[in-house]
């Protein structure tokens, strides 16, 4: 961890959402800042905001009071260093997954080899270049995560948010898929604001744990792990492991 001036600030958040209750507030005063090469998890149980502040994050939405800063300067719409990958693969079943993974840059007119040569560099970061000329229906649920993955890589961000990304596979796949992301976090030194309602997969990953509460979606602590890296999966099973886990667990009350 460094002690650089934060890549991604969010400062005094707060967002509603109309309902037919009145409003809902889904995020009241929240303020998180982002370090540099930083893995940070976000926990916090069901409807307590975390797909809302990702959202905010990213630049998708405005909040209703208070700023999201990119490097200093004011966040008011998506941009290329912020990758995003949500729970959901959404990958398009009649595009290949070279071309799925293309998708973003069409929009750029990049010249083809450059494109090409960009999509081939996020398949590899996922392990997947064998698959490129297959489609998404050929592929496991986890192989489409890793294709969406490559998809929010291609641009080359220096941030990814991941809103529960391995949310839908099975406890074995997700656990292998949590490994392959801490590799390509280190290798990539990428900086990774992930989303989870597990508390485990949270502590494996991050270097800092947010817990958020609910109505309204309040951050009410910040974990560090000072666990060392690189972790393994046994890790998992280790006491020291548990009682990070533990403590987050009492956080999130
Ligand atoms: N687009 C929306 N329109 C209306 N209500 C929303 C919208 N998005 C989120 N909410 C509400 O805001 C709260 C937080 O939602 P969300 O950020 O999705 O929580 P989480 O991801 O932690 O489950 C919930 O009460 C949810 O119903
Ligand atoms: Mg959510």
């Amino acid at each position: 961890m460094t002690n650089d001036q934060p890549v991604l600030t969010a400062s005094h958040l707060h967002k509603a959402f109309p309902s037919r209750r009145g409003a809902v507030a889904a995020l009241e005063d929240v303020s998180v800042a982002v370090r540099p090469g930083e893995f940070l998890s976000v926990v916090g149980p069901s409807g307590c905001g975390k797909t809302t502040l990702l959202r905010l994050l990213a630049g998708l939405i405005a909040p209703d009071a208070g700023e999201v800063r990119f490097n200093g300067a004011l966040l008011t719409e998506p941009r290329a260093e912020i990758g995003v990958v949500f729970q959901n693969a959404n990958l398009m079943p009649w595009r290949t997954v070279a071309d799925n993974v293309r998708l973003p840059l069409e929009v750029e007119k990049l010249p083809s080899a450059e494109a090409a040569g960009r999509v081939q560099a996020a398949l590899s970061m996922v392990g997947l270049v064998e698959f490129a000329a297959n489609y998404p229906h050929e592929l496991s649920g986890g192989m489409q995560q890793r294709v969406a993955i490559a998809r929010a890589l291609v641009h080359q961000p220096k941030i990814l948010l991941l809103d529960e990304p391995f949310g839908a596979l099975d406890a074995l796949t997700r656990e292998r898929l949590n490994e392959e992301l801490l590799r390509l976090w280190q290798t990539s030194h990428k900086t990774v604001v992930m989303v989870t309602h597990n508390i485990r997969e949270a502590v494996f990953l991050a270097d800092r744990v947010l817990v958020l509460s609910p109505r309204p979606g309040r951050l009410t602590a910040a974990i560090p792990v000072e666990i060392p890296r690189p972790r393994k999966l046994s890790l998992l099973y280790d006491g020291a492991f548990n009682d990070v886990a533990y403590r987050v667990r009492q956080a999130i009350g």
